[in-house]
């Protein structure tokens, strides 16, 4: 297959982050995850006890080095040389990657990143503006969706299985704030690109989601 980016966007638990990579995998492309990086830099401000916020934030932006590696065949995110694939799944991570998702600096330095690698190389990018943002010439542009409950409910089941359980209720309070936060700012909020195919996955297994997607990308 020729080079090809294909862009997957939708908001937190649609079951991005595991199509993509079932898709990559059958197809031979590189999963990036951008959704991590963002988790890795909020962990750069926790950990340092920086604010999650522009002003505070900015002088510290040249100290936060990401990068992405790939591991017998799965990603895995490193913060300064460390690999926190894991402690990014936390909730802190997870309401601070939203939080520091809307300072534009900070979106300009990982989107830079996320262009290198898509220039380089057969990617399935997941995120919230791949397709309207970072890869707007992208081959293929999905976005994929599913109701709130199902979502809180697939994200649920998946933090018990890793350990990490919480309360449902906590889960989805967590996701439609995430949701209003990724959806409402002002620099490349969550949104559709109008050339992007709209898939509903709230009835659907993740075999026909897969299915459905890795036939489109075969097709290019
Ligand atoms: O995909 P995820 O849930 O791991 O993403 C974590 C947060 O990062 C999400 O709430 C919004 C932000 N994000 C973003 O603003 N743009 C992206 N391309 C990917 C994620």
């Amino acid at each position: 297959m020729r080079q090809v980016n294909i862009a997957l966007d939708g908001p937190s638990g649609a079951g991005k982050s595991s199509v993509a990579k079932e898709c990559a995998k059958q197809l031979g492309l590189i999963y990036i995850d951008t959704g991590a990086m963002y988790r890795a830099a909020a962990l750069y401000a926790i950990e340092n006890g920086i604010p999650i916020e522009r002003d505070a934030l900015l002088p510290h932006l040249d100290g936060i080095h990401i990068d992405i590696r790939h591991v017998e065949g799965s990603q895995h995110i490193f913060l300064n040389g460390r690999d926190v694939s894991e402690r990014i799944r936390e909730a802190d991570a997870s309401i601070g990657s939203s939080n520091i998702a809307v300072i534009p600096e900070v979106r300009a330095k990982l989107v830079e990143l996320q262009r290198e690698l898509a220039r380089n190389n057969s990617v399935v990018m997941d995120g919230r503006d791949i397709g309207t943002n970072v890869l707007p010439d992208a081959d293929l542009k999905i976005f994929l969706t599913a109701s709130l409950d199902v979502r809180a409910k697939r994200r649920y089941r998946e933090l018990q299985e890793k350990g990490m359980g919480r309360a449902y209720e906590a889960v989805k309070q967590d996701m439609a704030y995430r949701d209003e936060n990724d959806s409402k700012r002002e620099c490349a909020p969550l949104c559709m690109a109008e050339d992007a195919v709209l898939i509903d996955s709230s009835d659907m297994t993740f075999e026909e989601v897969v299915r459905k997607i890795a036939g489109m990308i075969s097709k290019l």
